[in-house]
């Protein structure tokens, strides 16, 4: 095989064999071909796009670049949840344990940030002493004695996808359907569940902003996941404005425990109840998403779903009293108010500037391996679709003190938010319900 031919075949608009696919990838890891000509193709592929069956190889390809978790070791069916990336993004945090409180079982394993977009391993790291590195043998033994444990993925699930992403992210390749399809559906089918609830998101702070794209990348991960034998349901929600109130680690934290607590933002409470009632769907705990949807509410209004929060605290070594004192959590040296220049409504939030604005205030990394100050944040005071009063605080800054920092942070927040004369009803929220069945529209 002649990898200027495959580079060709596919500029052209041609369709690649698994044998092709399967050549071009593996080489490219054992670096028999370099940088520039996979950066080619993976440029073909963004302006020639892939068949379905090509998605498949792809994906096939990537997990077999790597280990497959086997969870066989874990009685019953395990499902995992996934989010294409969203801004102060809090759910896996509550809902992991209220699945888990629910009936279902979650094995997960979660990322750390990416792009504009926070990781959940970071997250859990600002809770004291909570393990999110743990032996493969421990994390299944606490999964079959509480049905939740949370821990960071490790390089060995689809390597390849490392390698590619590394590569398209400095390439402007990273939102094309088929190389993002691959990229998560190859992370999730090595990492082993019976089931994947994928939370696609759409909108300004989304990888991909326009419906129709979210819909066929949905199409597509749905088609990967149950042609590998995997129940798969993504949801299409709005990455308009952030989720939530909470941007950041230990603010997230505070957030999902709040959320678990009966006093959670209406929006999240909402996505939570709607990818949960999904994950006890397609695991059969429950017969239908209505009698799923009552058992998640009745176990945020009772408190089961926190208590597994802490028991999933204690399980990883982290101290469970932080559910019931979130000032145990880290917290910033200082609390700056940034106020609105203007009265009027919230028209719109960007929420990606809003996620950038909080990596320049110090809560993201500027290289990769750099630690992250888990304290830094930015809690939302107003959300679209609220009046506010010229002066009146628009959101609370967790910072480090450093006021270079606060100021340009505070420059990029100012231009996420657009205030107008006009009283407007906030945005749509959910969009559609995407399954092997079909896809049905949401209110
Ligand atoms: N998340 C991923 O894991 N991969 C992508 O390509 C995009 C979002
Ligand atoms: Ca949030």
């Amino acid at each position: 095989m002649n990898i200027y031919e495959l580079i060709k075949k596919k500029r052209d608009g041609g369709e690649l064999s698994k044998k092709e696919i399967d050549y071009m990838i593996n080489g490219f890891i054992k670096k028999d071909i370099p940088d520039y000509q996979m950066a080619a193709f993976l440029m073909a592929v963004f302006y020639k796009g892939m068949t379905a069956r090509e998605c498949v190889d792809l994906t096939m390809t990537m997990v077999d670049s790597g280990d497959r978790v086997d969870l066989s070791g874990i009685s019953g069916f395990k499902v995992d949840k996934h989010s294409t990336g969203g801004v102060g993004d809090t759910t896996t945090l509550v809902l992991a344990p209220l699945v888990a409180a629910s009936g279902g079982i979650v094995a997960k394993m979660t990322g750390r940030e990416l792009g504009h977009t926070g990781g959940t391993v970071d997250k859990l790291e600002s809770i004291p002493g909570m393990k999110v590195e743990l032996p493969k043998e421990e994390f299944m033994d606490i999964v079959n004695r509480i049905h939740v444990s949370l821990i960071a993925q490790t390089g060995t699930l689809a390597p390849a996808d490392k390698h590619i992403y590394a590569l398209r992210n400095v390439t402007a390749t990273v939102d094309s359907i088929p190389l993002i399809a691959g990229s998560i559906m190859s992370k999730k089918l090595a990492a082993g569940s019976d089931g994947i609830v994928l939370d696609v998101k759409t909108g300004v702070g989304a990888f991909m902003q326009k419906y129709e794209d979210a819909l066929e990348l949905a199409r597509t991960m749905v088609d990967i996941g149950e042609g590998a034998g995997k129940r798969v349901v993504a949801l299409i929600t709005s990455m308009e404005q952030p989720l939530g109130y909470a941007i950041g680690n230990a603010i997230e934290v505070k957030e999902a425990i709040d959320t678990l607590s009966g006093s959670g933002p209406q929006d999240l409470v909402d996505l939570i109840l709607e990818l949960g009632s999904n994950m006890l769907l397609i695991s059969g705990v429950c017969g239908s998403r209505e009698d799923a949807r009552k058992r998640i509410r009745e176990n945020i209004d009772n408190k089961k779903g926190l208590a597994k929060l802490g028991e999933l605290i204690k399980a990883q070594g982290g101290n469970p009293d932080v559910i019931g004192n979130t000032g145990l959590l880290p917290q910033p040296k200082k609390i700056i108010e940034i106020k609105a220049p203007a009265g009027g409504y919230v028209e719109s939030i960007d929420a990606l500037e809003v996620g950038l604005s909080s990596k320049v205030l110090g809560a993201g990394r500027k290289t990769k391996d750099e630690p992250i100050d888990l304290s830094i944040g930015i809690f939302l005071k107003k959300k679209v679709g609220d009046e506010v009063r010229k002066g009146e605080p628009l959101a609370l800054f967790h910072s480090d003190g450093d006021s270079s920092k606060v100021e340009a942070a505070k420059e990029k927040f100012l231009n996420a938010y657009r205030i107008g004369p006009k009283k407007i009803s906030p945005p749509r929220f959910f969009y559609a319900r995407v399954s092997k069945d079909g896809v049905e529209e949401l209110k």
